[in-house]
């Protein structure tokens, strides 16, 4: 790269960290370096100094680059144990007091928090006037798509029966995407918001649920504490945050107390007592269970969660499960899923080569392995398991997207461009 083009992205860099809190090294240097060409370029700017002159000036051509870089990888449910929890304080929420409950998925993305939210409302026969729920996210372009609400079947990545059924309650199929039905949108706002900055929902009064996921991992230092001044403002006194399982260190070095029950990445205000009344009932956790492993919350890249099954080629609507790959037991690959989002990794290793012991030739089983492995550090290990869920599966999405990040760790810039320009093709929706 030309000396001008490396001061250009020292300044994009920069910006990035001032403007939107994000630490630019989130998206490897590949990442970045693809992203300021393809911006130059499309601008029409003479020179990459000329263009960063102008991204430092032009709020539209930042957020345009901002776009262009952010990751809104989600999926409904994502770790499901967290809206199961919600369910729990919702429902003790609504029936023993009067007013709204207020929730804010903050980082919301494309909306599938969003959404999934009113879900596990409506499904607990809570009607819209006793709920808000606001999404906010920095991406202008998520949230259109939050708005549109019309779904690709890879955003439903739980493929037992019970919740294909949910998503027949709430979804229509048409022309190959899964909408939104009209009543579940009622209740449901989204707005544009930089948490990273010191004005995020400045006038807005204080939420009874706040989640809050997958998005700090992107931030420096002084973002996170910014953050989390605004977290804890926006925290009804008695409400509960939920974070990423990656990212429960986070909440807890900042202040925000464990509830303690069984799910380990739901918090409160430090300062609540403890003989105050919760709405979520609590079970005592043993000693060290269920923390998220250090590693995993260094992970650079998306917590460890269920992979995304491929659509079937048979189906002639948006499918959730595949028929190309051998389907592990489901009981035992979710417990392996559940160890891997608990942090524990040796033991979700070790599910996985029970798994894989039984002959099984699943690609996800060697997905949920790679990202244990990677979690765990074993780079070079995690890197081959990964190739192998390309060769079991060449498009499948997750696997590319991992493979370029340890690709950008290495410092392997050709073989990460390839692996991101592969995961565009399969998903340009999320690559971009
Ligand atoms: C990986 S997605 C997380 C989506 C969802 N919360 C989940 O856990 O599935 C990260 C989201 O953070 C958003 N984001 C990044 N920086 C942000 C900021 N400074 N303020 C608000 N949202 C931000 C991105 O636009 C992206 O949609």
């Amino acid at each position: 790269m030309s000396g001008s083009a490396n001061d250009a992205l020292s300044e994009v860099r920069r910006l990035l960290r001032e403007r939107a809190g994000i630490e630019p090294d989130s998206f490897g240097q590949a990442s970045l370096a693809h992203a300021l060409r393809d911006r130059v370029s499309r601008s029409g700017a003479e020179s990459p100094d000329a263009y960063v002159r102008r991204l430092g000036l032009d709020a539209v051509e930042f957020q345009a680059m901002l776009e262009d870089l952010v990751v809104p990888e989600t999926w409904f449910f994502r770790d499901g144990l967290a809206f199961r929890q919600f369910s729990s304080f919702a429902k003790s929420w609504t029936s023993s007091q009067s007013g709204t409950l207020r929730v804010l998925s903050v980082a919301c993305s494309t909306g599938e928090e969003v959404y999934s939210l009113a879900i596990m409302l409506r499904e607990a026969g809570i009607s819209p006037d006793r709920y808000s729920v606001l999404g906010a996210d920095i991406s202008q372009r998520s949230l259109e798509f939050a708005g549109r609400g019309a779904y690709p079947g890879r955003s439903f990545r739980d493929s037992s029966e019970s919740q294909q059924a949910v998503r027949d309650r709430w979804f229509r199929c048409e022309a190959e995407s899964w909408q939104v039905r009209d009543e579940l949108r009622e209740g449901i706002a989204f707005t544009r918001g930089n948490l990273a900055s010191p004005e995020f929902l400045a006038a807005v009064p204080p939420f009874h649920v706040v989640f809050c996921r997958n998005v700090m991992i992107y931030f420096h230092d002084r973002a996170r504490r910014i953050a989390v001044g605004h977290l804890h403002r926006l925290l009804s006194s008695d409400g509960t945050l939920f974070s990423a399982p990656a990212e429960a260190r986070i909440f807890q070095d900042a202040g925000f107390q464990g509830l303690g029950g069984e799910c380990p990445f739901a918090f409160r205000h430090r300062s609540a007592t403890a003989e105050e009344p919760r709405a979520v009932e609590s079970a005592k956790r043993p000693p060290g269970a269920l923390r998220p492993s250090p590693k995993l919350a260094a992970l650079p890249a998306p917590a460890i969660a269920s992979p995304a099954p491929r659509e079937s080629k048979s189906a002639s609507r948006p499918a959730t499960a595949s028929p190309e790959t051998a389907d592990p037991p489901a009981s035992l690959l979710e417990t392996a899923r559940r160890e891997a989002d608990n942090g524990r990794l040796d033991e979700a290793n070790s599910l996985c080569d029970q798994l894989l012991a039984k002959g099984s030739t699943s690609a996800e089983i060697w997905f949920l392995k790679g990202l244990v492995r990677q979690a765990q550090g074993q780079w070079n290990e995690a890197q081959r398991i990964l190739e192998k869920v390309l060769y079991l599966e060449p498009k499948h999405y997750e696997a590319l997207v991992q493979l370029m990040r340890l690709a950008e760790r290495s410092g392997d810039d050709r073989a990460a461009a390839n692996y991101r320009r592969r995961a565009q093709q399969v998903a340009p929706r999320e690559a971009k």
